[in-house]
């Protein structure tokens, strides 16, 4: 008799935190997981002793990508199953994405993709004329707000201020530190929550790390509009289709709502404060592995 091995999906995370971002929540996902009789576990992306093949692959917590983005996109490639997709992971995490959202008519905050340093002063004074008002220069490939430098005004810049480009030049989107910045999620398809994330005094980065805070707040209609018509417009862009994603957002400084981030490699499910984030990802793992 062939004993059925029990459906598994490996979480991927990264070796500095080899059981997940367990400080937000994970053991709601796995006992999710545990409800559903699906077998879950860590595995570290880049450890050569994990079998791949064992089941459906879920990214996670993948945070060290950013330096390391084309050996984590070639160990994507080379995964034979998981969730989203390494062609979503390319396009997605260089966030010259953004622009390319803009150009299909989603409401973005605005973006100037720039990769020769002496173009930085001039993309500064495009994105911010008025000096009062500041900038905001990344990388374009970053994670965890490292990198992110706030420009007060279109004056003389220094280049040392910056880390390595290419860059992605913003304005400073100035409600960041009242409003913040607001998170959707929509899974498979559908929105299912949202968060409110707000920078500490003197920070514009919302992350917890930077002492930001994080909560649960009912979805909006204008925050869920725009994340799926931000998911519907990355989907035709790329052709795939999207498992998962997490659509950050930000208010700009004519009133309307914009995408700031597009997270559809390794979004934090911030199951802290949204626990129910837990079953709802946990039924879309259950799903693919039933319908494979
Ligand atoms: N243009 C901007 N205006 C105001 N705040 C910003 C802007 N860009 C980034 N931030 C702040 O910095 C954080 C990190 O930037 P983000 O683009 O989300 O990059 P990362 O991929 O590192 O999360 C944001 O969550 C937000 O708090
Ligand atoms: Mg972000």
């Amino acid at each position: 008799m062939t004993q059925t091995a029990r459906p598994t999906v490996l979480l991927a995370t990264f070796s500095a935190l080899p059981d997940g971002e367990e400080w937000t929540g994970t053991t709601h996902l796995l006992d999710a997981f545990a409800a559903r009789e699906v077998d879950a576990r860590w595995v570290v992306w880049d450890d050569p002793g994990v079998d791949w093949s064992a089941g459906l692959v879920a990214v996670r917590a993948t945070w060290d990508y950013e330096t390391r983005r084309a050996e984590f996109l070639a160990w994507a490639s080379a995964v034979p199953w998981m969730l989203n997709s390494a062609a979503i992971f390319t396009w997605n995490t260089d966030k010259s994405y953004l622009p390319q959202l803009a150009a299909d008519g989603v409401s973005v905050v605005p973006t100037i993709v720039v990769h020769d340093a002496d173009r930085l002063p001039a993309a500064i004074a495009e994105v911010s004329p008025d000096e009062r008002l500041g900038a905001v220069v990344k990388p374009t490939v970053g994670a965890g707000g490292r990198g992110v430098v706030v420009v007060d005004g279109p004056g003389p810049t220094d280049r040392e201020a910056f880390g390595p480009g290419p860059w992605a030049v913003q304005p400073l989107v100035e409600s960041v530190r009242t409003e913040g910045e607001t998170s959707v999620f929509v899974i498979d398809g559908e929105v299912v929550s949202q968060a409110q994330k707000v920078p500490a005094a003197g920070e514009i980065r919302v992350h917890e790390q930077y002492g930001g805070t994080t909560v649960a707040v009912p979805v909006t209609d204008e925050a869920a509009d725009l994340a799926r018509r931000t998911v519907t417009a990355a989907s035709a862009l790329t052709g795939e289709r999207f498992d998962y994603a997490r659509v950050d957002q930000m208010r700009l400084a004519d009133g309307t709502l914009a995408v700031s981030e597009l997270e559809v490699t390794e979004p934090g499910l911030y199951l802290d404060v949204l626990p129910g984030n837990a079953a709802v990802f946990a039924d879309l793992v259950g799903r693919r592995l039933t319908n494979r």
